[in-house]
């Protein structure tokens, strides 16, 4: 029988009254992909972490290749050829891929790099600049740097969550090529259509424990959500009809100038009418975020008019806006710079944004926002010990959630938001989704922008779509297929496609 490559028993890790991970046994084979799911909290990343010599187990044991090892630091791990690519990458900017690679290693022990890089089709181009490339370039340095320094276990967390599909479809090959030269492959996941096309085993963590493991082959989505969960859920989006008719808010031939391109937006034409969801489609930097900011008054428009309720809003400082009723959230690709503060509790996070609210300077009420806090805790399912408590202890997909709550309950009647769901498990993510239905149904317009095709085609009433900055098409979600958005995404319209296959 093979040993396995990796194998954890009984590990255990506790942070002051909280245990992230409860003696939780797991192992993953040479030449196998073991996707680690499990909900937002649920102790994937401390985990991962312990194995990586970040944290020291509190308790249990780790086995490599048969003999147990004790993993003290992060160098440890290395030397004992585990690698870990973090959901923040670790590169210096101004250095170079091969720069970086060999950083903080003797000379010499790198070699092969350019035969490992072209091995795994991971195409770096080593003597190019970090701050030149894109995250997923990015990304492969990463791996191409774990891989060079001998790794054999790789665990990966959530590395798709910054990709593209087209990037996360090459880490998948990647990852593919790494599994057939027999590497053990653990990857972190919220995306379980990635879990289905990826992985051959899967594990689950539930509340800090392991809940098992099953052949990905033998299961389903469903099940695996029921697992996670420990419930049964449904999994189903409402579209309910009551849009009032009435543009809310309407932009006329907006256009906005680029940082390095000759315009970031141009002549942007649509209304969002109160009781509505407009969903935005596009592909990673088509122009989304010159949209959400040029409504808001954080970015100039050179052209074109932004009205709000029959006035128009653009020059308008963005406080004044926010004060109007429109607000505003993007949550970046690395989730980071969400606007909340690591080193505040839930309470005054809140309080940051709806300070106009609850009075001004040292006489701030607590007592309402105290309330909001408990509620968007039990509403919102965040998991923490209480909400005194600071959010960079929370886990990733928590701190998302305080950040909708605090956006959904300052009582918009304009509700942009874009990618909410990023880093969300499952559940989270329909809880969000229901809470924009109810703002859809309380008579708010909301501006969705989102990366799964599926639920876009679900949730909204119409689906507006981004190529370089243009509108190549606005449309009935009805009337739509995620093929025909697809080439709308690419700047191919539908019918022009038809015309010449
Ligand atoms: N440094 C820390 N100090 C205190 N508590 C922590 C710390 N790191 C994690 N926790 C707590 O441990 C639990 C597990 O967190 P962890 O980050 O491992 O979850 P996760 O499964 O990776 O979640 P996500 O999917 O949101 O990334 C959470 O309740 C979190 O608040
Ligand atoms: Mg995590």
């Amino acid at each position: 029988m093979q040993t396995d490559a990796l194998e954890l028993r009984s590990l255990t890790k506790r942070f002051g009254p909280v245990t992230a991970v409860n003696k939780v046994d797991l192992y993953v084979k040479q030449g196998e992909i073991l996707a680690l799911l499990g909900e937002n909290g649920s102790g994937k990343t401390t985990l991962m972490n312990m194995i990586s010599g970040i944290y020291t187990p509190d308790e249990g044991s780790i086995f490599l290749g048969g003999k147990e090892v004790a993993i003290r630091s992060p160098k440890d791990a290395i030397k004992h050829g585990i690698g870990m690519i973090h959901q923040h990458f670790k590169l210096v900017d101004v250095l170079t891929a091969r720069q970086n690679i060999i950083l903080g290693t003797k000379a010499g022990t790198i070699k092969n790099l350019e035969k490992t890089c072209e091995e795994l089709g991971l195409g770096v181009e080593l003597d190019k600049k970090i701050y030149e490339m894109s995250v997923g370039e990015k990304q492969s340095v990463e791996i191409l740097k774990v891989l060079s320094r001998g790794a054999k276990v790789l665990i990966l967390d959530e590395p798709t969550a910054v990709l593209t599909p087209q990037e996360t479809d090459k880490l998948f090959n990647n990852l593919r090529a790494m599994r057939a030269q027999g590497k053990a492959i653990i990857i972190i996941t919220h995306k379980l259509s990635e879990v289905m096309a990826i992985s051959d085993r899967v594990s689950i963590l539930r509340k800090g424990e392991s809940v098992g493991s099953v052949l990905t082959a033998t299961s389903s989505k469903q099940q695996l959500t029921e697992a996670m969960v420990g419930r049964p859920v449904e999994l189903k989006l409402d579209c309910p009809d009551c849009s009032t008719g009435k543009p809310l808010l309407t932009l006329e031939n907006v256009s906005v100038a680029g940082a390095d391109r000759p315009f970031a937006l141009r002549n942007i034409s649509f209304s969002i009418c109160g009781g509505e969801i407009l969903g935005v489609a596009g592909v990673a930097g088509s122009g989304q975020k010159e949209l959400c900011e040029s409504i808001v008054g954080l970015q100039k428009i050179s052209e074109g008019s932004v009205i709000f309720d029959g006035n128009h809003i653009e020059g308008i400082p963005t406080r004044e806006i926010i004060k109007r009723g429109i607000s505003m959230s993007f949550v970046p690709e690395d989730r980071l710079g969400m606007g909340l503060v690591g080193g505040m509790d839930i309470v005054d996070n809140l309080l940051l944004k709806s300070y106009h609210s609850y009075g001004k300077g040292p006489f701030l009420r607590r007592a309402p926002a105290r309330e909001l806090a408990k509620s968007l805790v039990s509403e919102l399912g965040i998991v923490t010990p209480s909400i005194g408590t600071q959010v960079k202890k929370l886990s990733g997909g928590n701190v998302q959630k305080v950040l909708l709550g605090r956006e959904i309950h300052s009582s918009p009647r304009i509700l942009i938001t874009a990618y909410p769901v990023r880093g969300l498990d499952i559940n989270s993510s329909y809880t969000i989704y229901d809470m924009l239905n109810t703002q859809k149904k309380k008579g708010v317009g909301v501006l969705y922008i989102g990366e799964d095709l599926d639920v876009l085609l679900e949730l909204c009433d119409r689906i507006m779509i981004l190529c370089g900055g243009r509108i190549t098409g606005i449309h009935p979600a009805k009337e739509l297929t995620k093929e025909k958005i697809g080439l709308l995404m690419t700047g191919e319209s539908a019918e022009h496609k038809e015309a010449t296959v």
